[in-house]
């Protein structure tokens, strides 16, 4: 069963709590840099209290001792799933992983799609790239480390599904009902589409925090990625 995690995307813990109020239905959240930082781990306690099951998306990329102790972290805190950068390399994964010890799912961020090409070739020093190529070798590597899975776009998923095989996570942003506004995701899909193209989480963020009545929204999220 495909789940739909909402990205609190929101200023502070006061703002993350209505949304949670007005939206009983929400089953995942997601906690990123921003309300992490503002709210700290107090309000990933509340999240677990309240039921929810939080996916903390620190993208964490450091040395290998550094990040498995952020894993212990959020091991004691109940998150039940996190964000590491594949850049971080081979040994950081491993150590992650084993951090992790089976309690969460560690999935890798492939490659920011704030990059393109020339960025990402310039960043990595090399003469050029070709970024599905980079996608897929850095999700191949991440599962050679152990990790549960990967975050990919919408437009990667059959790559990258194809790649992995079944039993791993493949969480996908950039989802949009028909007639939403896109923004700034240059590769949105439906919640349909998505699932059928092998994801197995949805992120969504503004479509439901944006909504005059995010609860419907999110209900017809849900509705939608059962039915992919
Ligand atoms: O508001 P929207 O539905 O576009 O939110 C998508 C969420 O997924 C945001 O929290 C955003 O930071 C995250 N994300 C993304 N694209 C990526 C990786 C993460 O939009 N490639």
């Amino acid at each position: 069963m495909p789940e739909v995690i909402v990205a609190l995307d929101l200023p502070d813990a006061d703002a993350a709590r209505r949304f949670l109020d007005q939206v009983p239905a929400t089953r995942w959240v997601k906690i990123g840099s921003v309300l992490f930082t503002s709210a700290g781990p107090g309000l990933v306690t509340e999240c677990r209290a309240r039921g929810l099951e939080v996916f903390l998306d620190l993208k964490w990329h450091d040395i290998p001792n550094t990040v498995a102790g952020a894993v212990r972290a959020a091991r004691d805190l109940q998150v039940s799933m996190a964000t590491v950068h594949t850049l971080g390399g081979a040994e950081m994964m491993v150590a992650a992983s084993e951090a992790a010890d089976g309690a969460m799912v560690l999935v890798g961020v492939t490659v920011l799609t704030s990059h393109d090409a020339g960025s990402f070739a310039e960043a990595v020093g090399r003469r050029s790239v070709a970024l599905g190529e980079e996608v897929t070798r850095l999700a191949g590597a991440a599962v050679r480390a152990g990790l549960g899975g990967v975050v990919c776009s919408p437009h990667e998923v059959p790559a990258v599904a194809a790649l992995l095989g079944p039993g791993r996570s493949i969480v996908v942003p950039g989802i949009r009902r028909p007639g939403d506004a896109v923004g700034d995701q240059a590769r949105a899909a439906t919640p349909e589409s998505a699932v059928r193209a092998g994801a197995t989480h949805l992120v969504v963020g503004r479509p439901i925090l944006q909504a005059p009545d995010p609860a419907r929204v999110l209900a017809e999220m849900l509705a939608a990625a059962a039915a992919g």
